[in-house]
């Protein structure tokens, strides 16, 4: 899974709510055991999104993204059913 919202709307529990509908809906709808997400590092934002939707972390993947010219780690996090 991945996300994505326009600055203008962050800090108003928008994708909070979009992510627990979507996973609620794609869980109910496929027969799926798995959905997961790597956040950048640095990005505390999304973290916080994926603890609030129930998502777990399991682990840090070392320098797993490019970003302007740097080798960064991602945060993973699943929801297993
Ligand atoms: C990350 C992003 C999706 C968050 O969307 P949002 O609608 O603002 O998120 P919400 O309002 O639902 O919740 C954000 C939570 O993170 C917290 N938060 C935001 N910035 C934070 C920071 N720098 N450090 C710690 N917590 C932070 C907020 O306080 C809130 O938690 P709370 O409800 O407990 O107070 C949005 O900023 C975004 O689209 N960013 C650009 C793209 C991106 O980073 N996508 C994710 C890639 S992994």
């Amino acid at each position: 899974m991945g996300y994505w919202l326009a600055e203008k709307y962050w800090g108003k529990g928008l994708m909070s709510e979009a992510v627990k509908k979507f996973m609620a809906h794609i869980f109910t709808k496929f027969s799926l055991r798995r959905i997961y997400a790597y956040a950048y590092a640095r990005n505390k934002g999304s973290m916080r999104v994926m603890e609030k939707v129930g998502m777990k972390f399991e682990g840090i993947a070392p320098k797993y993204a490019l970003k302007d010219g740097k080798y960064i780690d991602c945060y993973i996090y699943a929801r297993v059913k």
